[in-house]
């Protein structure tokens, strides 16, 4: 897994504003020798802190190289000037589509007017581009994943001090992740079962935020006895502040994303659940999507969501709960994480 990374880091050019065309020199190649330039789609991606983005970079890549397309893909992290000026960039070398991970869903807007004012398409990918005039959205459902998150605590412990810690603030899936936590927490909270006692969203899903919010909870003494954690870095965080004071195991944590480490708490006992996301159903459609729309096809989509300034078509994806019980059968059954990887942490 760490080669793999290492290998997509290199591949992709991490390096903060360079754009690293993939076999470039193939490329150069091919034009030469068919004088047809194969089409390039260029990826935009403000994300960089968990290690699903990796593997949505290189298999999106992968697929999109199996469809004769070259992918020019840039991270920009949580930087949203600095991905305006990378898609800028992107579309004066001419890419052909645009598939853009928002860093800020609604900061993005100026980006997205140059790809309108060039006629580049527009895909945003897992996370929403809010008011502009985008072409389609690709994710999962993510309101489902926040019922998932809720419905694996409510499972284990069904009263009492319960907090929400969700994701960041520019990120419209922490939004839709918090809809979706609340569609199943509300009636329990109206009847009085339940007492959301922390409702925060942390900057950038950053994992020592959420660690602070609960240290600071738990030091001043009152008591929890649920968290919600919008994804697996934030439960990181949270069982960490959990874990200092002996508590780790003792109060159910949910999570998202399916990370080997998350994987490696739920059998050790720590977090409750995660929810999985098959990255590879995402990012292969992602890309077949990508370059059919570059080639002037119809593509298929399966729902429609609005996005404030347009009723933009969408393509969602089914997120699958995973506990100890089914490790065997989901991450492990697709091969996202070996059993080896796993488990082997706990012997
Ligand atoms: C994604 C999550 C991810 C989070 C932080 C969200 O938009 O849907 O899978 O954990 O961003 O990167």
């Amino acid at each position: 897994m760490k080669k793999i990374i290492i290998a997509l880091i290199v591949l992709i050019g991490l390096v903060s504003g360079s754009i690293y065309f993939l076999n470039n020199l193939l490329v150069e190649k091919q034009t030469l020798l068919t004088q047809k330039k194969p089409l390039i789609v260029g990826f935009s991606m403000g994300a960089t802190g968990e290690e699903r983005w990796f593997k949505d970079g290189k298999l999106f890549i992968q697929k999109a190289r199996e469809l004769d397309a070259e992918v020019a893909a840039i991270f920009s992290d949580y930087d949203v000037e600095k991905q305006i000026s990378q898609i800028e960039n992107l579309i004066s070398q001419g890419v052909d589509v645009l598939v853009v991970i928002p860093s800020d869903s609604e900061k993005i807007g100026p980006a997205i007017e140059e790809a309108n004012r060039y006629g580049v398409k527009v895909i945003a990918y897992d996370r929403l581009i809010k008011n502009s005039d985008i072409d389609l959205y690709i994710s999962f459902d993510n309101v489902k994943v926040g019922e998932l998150q809720v419905e694996s605590i409510l499972s284990v412990v069904s009263k009492g001090n319960f907090a929400y810690i969700g994701g960041s603030p520019t990120d419209n899936n922490a939004y839709l992740l918090k809809e979706g936590a609340m569609n199943i927490l509300n009636p329990k909270i109206e009847d009085g079962d339940i007492k959301l006692v922390i409702n925060e969203f942390v900057a950038d899903w950053k994992p020592e935020e959420a660690y602070k919010i609960v240290k600071d909870y738990l030091d001043s003494g009152k008591s929890l006895n649920a968290i919600i954690a919008a994804n697996d870095g934030i439960a990181s965080g949270v069982i960490q502040a959990l874990g200092e004071k002996g508590l780790a195991g003792k109060i159910p944590v949910s999570g998202q994303d399916a990370e080997l480490s998350a994987t490696q708490r739920i059998v050790a006992g720590t977090q409750t659940s995660t929810v999985y996301k098959p990255i590879i159903s995402l990012a292969y459609k992602a890309a077949e999507i990508a370059v059919a729309m570059a080639n002037g096809q119809v593509v298929e989509t399966n729902t429609y969501i609005n996005n404030g300034e347009m009723i933009v078509p969408s393509y969602f994806l089914d997120p699958i709960l995973v506990n100890k019980d089914n490790m065997m059968e989901t991450v492990v059954k697709d091969g996202f994480h070996t059993y080896e990887e796993i488990y082997s942490f706990i012997k």
